[in-house]
């Protein structure tokens, strides 16, 4: 393996580390009254504390809600007897992990989060160089449907590469046609979502996460001030709570207007069943796979 490789996959594994260790931390912080702000702020700080970066504003997504949901300004919910999937990014120097988990505060939901996770896990023992991304929906799909559940049919795993969560290829959850052979040191993340429902999700509600897509200039001076700010993100999610708040309402709309932003509105499942999530991100090697957020 080539140095520079070394050092990239080094950084994708360190990352992988940071992420497991906050991941652990938040899973005790979900309780019934306890805030969904607080889990978000421990998730990004610890991040921060440990020397990486969030590669997107910890999801928190409740219920029927399957992702993009994170806490708004001085958020002041807290959780109850909740389905509770905590999805967590980091990078370092763009290198990104990603992983999520299901924490099901009622106790009724045990098979429905066992699917989800079931899924990922033979998933990732089919995962090494030349697997079919129609193998892996496959094997999800098959893993969820006799556990009794659906598969969410559009929402994916998908490939990482430097600053961009959510590169080609797009992993189903469920068989399908066209897939995309992976070789040896492909970085995947892998995300079986299950559900009660009707296995798709629609979008619902206001955004909280945005990313710069397009760097058009502005003149009305709050924009164009929140316009430099933001390409710190390079092109990675960021929650509307990171940002200073001095007339945000009118920056944001200005930049929104403009088409520079790409807004993330929290997605639901359809009939409003609950929603289970397992995700890890994987290396793809020679005769398997080294999971990096494990
Ligand atoms: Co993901």
């Amino acid at each position: 393996m080539g140095e520079e490789m070394e050092l990239v996959l080094d950084k994708y594994i360190s990352a992988g580390r940071i992420l497991s260790e906050v991941r652990e931390g938040a899973i005790e912080l979900v309780k019934e009254g306890g805030s969904l702000l607080a889990v978000a702020e421990f998730v990004e700080n610890g991040i921060r504390e440990k020397g990486g970066e969030p590669a997107f504003p910890c999801n928190i997504s409740r219920n029927e809600e399957a992702a993009h949901a994170t806490p708004s300004i001085d958020d002041k919910a807290v959780f109850g007897a909740d389905l509770v999937k905590i999805d967590i990014g980091v990078h370092i120097d763009g290198y990104i992990g990603d992983s999520a988990v299901t924490v099901d505060l009622s106790g009724n939901n045990e098979g429905l989060v066992r699917a989800s996770e079931a899924a990922l896990n033979e998933a990732i023992k089919l995962i090494r160089d030349g697997i079919s991304t129609v193998e892996i929906g496959e094997v999800i799909e098959n893993t969820i449907r006799e556990q009794g559940y659906k598969p969410v049919v559009n929402l994916s795993g998908h490939g990482l590469v430097r600053y961009n969560s959510h590169a080609p290829p797009s992993i189903p959850n469920v068989k399908y046609e066209h897939g995309v052979i992976l070789k040896e040191n492909d970085i995947v993340a892998i995300e079986p979502f299950a559900t009660d429902g009707a296995g798709k999700v629609v979008e619902s509600g206001n955004a909280e996460i945005y990313s710069l897509i397009k760097a058009k200039p502005v003149r009305v001076i709050e924009a164009k001030k929140l316009l430099e700010e933001l390409k710190k993100y390079q092109g990675l999610p960021f929650a509307r709570r990171w940002l200073p708040r001095e007339r945000l309402d009118l920056a944001l709309r200005t930049l929104k207007n403009t088409g520079a932003l790409r807004e993330y509105p929290v997605l639901r499942e359809e009939e409003k069943g609950l929603v289970s999530q397992a995700e890890h991100t994987v290396i793809v090697k020679k005769d398997g796979c080294e999971v990096t957020t494990g």
